[in-house]
């Protein structure tokens, strides 16, 4: 079978798996701008696109459902993640692509896996994913359109930019941010501030 065959295969059984079309236009949208990322910053873009179609394969589940479907598979639920089960929705969403998608390629199942409250130490790959689903054209909200543009200019700035513009979000809700959230902003602070090589 073809490459693009192959993909509109998988794009069926993500929209079955999925079983929402909002969420589904969502995914794809997500996937087309990780692919175009990918090829500005010399990315898989291969793996982006795949990424973006499978990162929200748990996002519909309800929060019992996230605890329990973690726990059986051992993944780390710490007391954020019990107090915010959505974002469980990711490292999940990382297994199922695995188990039902047969996805073995790690920098594919990491990316899916940070794509909600982002880490330290992410590869362009997990940025890459990161972005896109922040800062897809469905999403509305001030300034995404130049988030999306700083994107495709500078990663690393990107990454400063929307993590900042998330916490900013949650602070005017009053919501906490994940340890995760406040470790990544400072690895790209961090990075932001060092010296440019003479
Ligand atoms: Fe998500
Ligand atoms: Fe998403």
């Amino acid at each position: 079978m073809s490459a693009a065959l192959d993909l509109i295969a998988l794009m069926h059984r993500v929209r079955a798996d999925l079983a929402q079309d909002h969420r589904f236009a969502h995914c794809l949208r997500v996937s087309r701008l990780a692919s175009r990322l990918a090829h500005r910053h010399g990315a898989d873009a291969h793996a982006a696109r795949l990424a973006g179609l499978l990162h929200d394969l748990a996002r519909l589940y309800d929060g019992p459902r996230l605890l329990r479907e973690c726990a059986e598979r051992g993944l780390a639920i710490g007391p954020f993640e019990r107090g915010n089960p959505i974002v469980l929705h990711a490292p999940l969403g990382a297994a199922l692509a695995r188990e039902r998608f047969g996805v073995a390629d790690h920098a594919v199942l990491s990316a899916i896996a940070k794509h909600t409250v982002a880490a330290p130490n992410m590869s362009r790959l997990d940025q890459i994913l990161y972005l896109a689903d922040g800062l897809e054209p469905g999403r509305d909200f001030a300034g995404r359109a130049a988030l999306e543009a700083l994107a495709f200019d500078d990663l690393g700035a990107a990454m400063d930019a929307t993590l900042r513009a998330s916490l900013a979000y949650l602070r005017a809700r009053n919501l906490k941010a994940a340890p995760a959230t406040l470790a990544a902003l400072q690895s790209f602070k961090r990075r932001e501030r060092r010296p440019l090589p003479a």
